[in-house]
Order: structure tokens, then sequence, then C-alpha cells
């Protein structure tokens, strides 16, 4: 079967190196793809009825979509109209991830736990909100922002001023509308499932690092570093979840009658309260993948036909026991400016300690592979514990090196305190 994949960053490229290794899989293309990506053809396309196109001109038997916003755009209303077989959830279902708004109107409908949060379109309700509430208090603005959309004030001023951002365009038509919501503290997790709209399966828990410095400080990225599985995430906590959250996601999507056959991801706040969903993803996360994939025992592109075809029921995944880590390098200022074209030396030699390197932000110029992006590679390893996975990602890591490298020294440090 040939698969097409549409993306180019280290998820994406997790995504090819796992269906590659699948029995089933033919010829394997990605739009755009990355020069990390091995034997897969990149297919220079990026509207969405060419991409479809495509795929029937080229015998495509599954379509796998990385990123939010071509799903936000429509991309499996499109495809599934052309009778092409595709993961991901119509434009309607993706609003779950772009309109915060249209996810905690679900969520409060369906009875998950999130945070209490109140919508605002105009800025002087919002700082009258404000002022009622005080801080600590979280503003989102309501659409898609790159990751960028969510300030966590802890003073008043630090919300109005985040308030006025919105309001002022930084966003564009993402912050017309703002959410002004409840600060929620404790542990963050990421829980990610396959959907096919009758079946939900979680896959292995795993924690993100957002912000860009050690000790979870600094600026939010879009991830630093991923370990799987989070420890954090008890048997009995996974019971709560299943509970509280994957079941009364799958009958909120039947009730609603939402097109949900694809990925996932709700982020989670775990507080003293139990677990409350902060966000919901419809795609897999980046660099969350890189860390699941690399434990996934199972056949990947088997489990995806299913998620497309509705026959989720019948898959189920298995696991490697070792954990894993990937740690980020990113480009020196990320995320902030930050320069490419930086040649990256000991990519070959990280891989042959038995790490599998993702690239992400990478661009192949004169036959060298060299910096093209804020967050560039994704250095994965699995070990027989957390702290021996944590060695072998940084054995790795220490292979590679260009001008201005920079990335997380602590990647894991929650997983490695609990033991
Ligand atoms: P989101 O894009 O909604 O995942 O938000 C990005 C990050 O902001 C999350 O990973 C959390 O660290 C933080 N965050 C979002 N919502 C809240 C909340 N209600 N309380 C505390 N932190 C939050
Ligand atoms: N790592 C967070 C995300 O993919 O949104």
């Amino acid at each position: 079967m040939n698969v097409l994949i549409i993306g180019g960053g280290g998820r994406e490229h997790a995504i090819a190196w796992k269906i590659a290794q699948s029995p089933l899989a033919g010829k394997i293309y990605c739009s755009p793809g990355n020069p990390g990506m091995k034997n897969v053809e990149a297919v220079p396309l990026t509207d969405l009825n060419e991409l479809a196109e495509f795929a029937s001109s080229h015998d495509i038997g599954l379509t796998m979509v990385g990123p939010e916003a071509t799903l936000c755009a429509g991309i499996a209303d499109i495809f599934r109209a052309k009778g092409l077989r595709i993961v991901g959830p119509d434009k309607v279902a993706a609003q779950l991830e772009g309109s915060k708004s249209f996810a905690k109107e679900f969520m409060r409908r369906h009875g998950l736990p999130t945070a209490d949060a109140a919508v605002f379109t105009d800025e002087a309700s919002a700082l009258a909100y404000l002022k009622k509430k005080g801080a600590p208090i979280v503003v989102k603005a309501d659409g898609l922002a790159a990751g960028k959309g969510v300030v966590v004030a802890m003073t008043e001023q630090e919300a109005a001023d985040a308030i006025h951002a919105c309001f002022d365009g930084a966003f564009g038509a993402a912050g017309a509308s703002v959410l002004l919501e409840e600060c929620l503290f404790g542990e963050e997790a990421s829980i990610i499932a396959l959907c096919d709209g009758k079946t939900i399966i979680p896959l292995a828990s795993s924690q993100d690092h957002k912000r860009a410095y050690d000790g979870d400080t600094g600026p939010n990225t879009g991830g630093m570093g991923a370990y799987s599985p989070a420890p954090v995430v008890t048997p009995e906590l996974w019971k709560t979840i299943d509970q509280q959250i994957l079941a009364p996601f799958l009958k909120g999507v039947q009730e609603d009658k939402l097109d949900f056959r694809g990925i996932i991801y709700a982020g989670l706040m775990v507080t003293d309260k139990g677990p409350k969903v902060l966000e919901f993803n419809v795609r897999f996360g980046d660099p969350e993948t890189q860390a699941i994939l690399t434990r996934l025992k199972s056949d990947l592109l088997e489990a995806l036909v299913a998620v497309a075809d509705g026959c989720l029921a019948e898959v189920k995944l298995e696991w490697y026991d070792e954990p894993s880590v990937c740690v980020v390098l990113a480009s020196n200022g990320y995320p902030g400016h930050y320069e490419k074209g930086k040649p990256i030396s000991g990519l070959d030699d990280a891989e042959k300690t038995g790490a599998v390197v993702f690239h992400a932000g990478t661009k192949l110029a004169d036959g060298q592979i060299v910096t093209n992006g804020g967050r560039v590679l994704g250095v994965t390893a699995r070990g027989k514990d957390i702290a021996a996975a944590v060695q072998n990602a940084y054995k790795a890591v220490a292979c590679i090196s260009w001008e201005g490298m920079q990335y997380r020294k602590d990647i894991a440090h929650r997983a490695l305190e609990r033991r």
C-alpha cells in the first residue's frame, strides 16, 4: 500500500520511520517531508485539491495528516469526498483544536473535567472579568496560534497585556475571541489516542517539556523534549482517564455526530482534584510522537488503516516496556529569533549509538545537512529504565554539533525524580 504523509517535522519523520517498518507499506511519500526521511519521496505540493489529485494518481492507499492547520482547513473532507482513505477528523471535528471555545463547550456538554472559562469578543468585557477574578489566570486566543496563543498570567497586569495583545491582532483572527481560564496547578501529561468514532484506543502516555530552558523555565516552545511513559499516569490514574475523559469523549463525538476518524490528544493537568483537560489537539504531538512511536511494537500502518476504515475495535497495540526519551536540539535563540543554514555534524555517529535522530528543521544544501528551523532535530533513544534512556539519548546528542546548537539537559527530570 502506498502511503502519503502530510507534514515535514519531527513528528512526521517519526510517523514515516514507523510506517516504513510495516510489511504492508509500499512506496511512502511525504509532503513536504524532510531530508532525514529515508526511502521517502518528497512531494512539493501544498494545495489540498492538488494533494488529493496526487493521492488518486499515485494509488495512495492511506494518507496520514500531521499538522492541525491542514486538518482545520478541511483536508479530510476533500479526500473523503473523492473516496480517498485518510486519517484525520473532518473540518468540523477539527474545531476541537481549532477553536478553544468549541472544545470548551464540547467538554461542558459531555461532562469532561476541565478548567472553568469564560469567552470574550471585546477587550472591555474581558478586562472587567479579569478585575473580578484576579490573577493567576490563563489567557488564551480562541483560534490556532502555532502554540503561542496561551499566557499563564501570574499578575493582573500580565493578563491585561495578553488580553490587549489578542484584541490588538497579535494572533490575527485567532485572537478575535479570547478565553479567560482558571489557572490549574499540578503535573502535565499527554494522552494521545486513536479514535474511529466507535472505539478509542489510547497510546502510551508521555510528557512534553514546553519551556525553553532547564528547570522548566523560560518561554513556551513547541516542545523541547519528551519521554514515555509518564510515571505520573499511574494505573489508577489511567482508570480515571478512561472513565472521565476517554469514554465521555467518545460518547460526545457520537452524540454530536462528529466525524472523528483520527488522533485525539488530550493535554492534561493532573491536579489534586484529578486530571483535567487543558486542551485538545486533533493530531499527534510533537515531540511526544517521537518518544511514543519508538516504543510501539505493533504495526502503525495497520492501526491507521483501521482508524480510517472504522474498524479500530479489531486492533490491539503492543508496546516495548523500555521507556524512551526524545531530546530536541534547537537553534540558538529559539523560540525567538534564530539563524539558519548552520552545517550539522555527527548525525551518523549519533545513530551508531543506537538512537534515532528525527529531523525537523533541516535542509540539504550542497550535499550537506544544515539547520533550517527553530527545532532542528529530535534525538530519541530507549533504555532499560528511564535513567538509561536519558543516558542513551544524551550520549547520541553528544555526537552532534553545529554553531549555536541549544538543548535542555534535563529532559525527563520529573520521571527521574519519581524513582
Ligand atoms: P495549551 O496550548 O492550551 O496546551 O496551553 C499551553 C500550556 O499552557 C499548557 O501546556 C500548560 O502548561 C499551560 N496551560 C494551559 N491552560 C492552563 C490552565 N488552565 N492552567 C494552567 N496552565 C495552563
Ligand atoms: N508538544 C505539544 C504539541 O504537539 O502540541
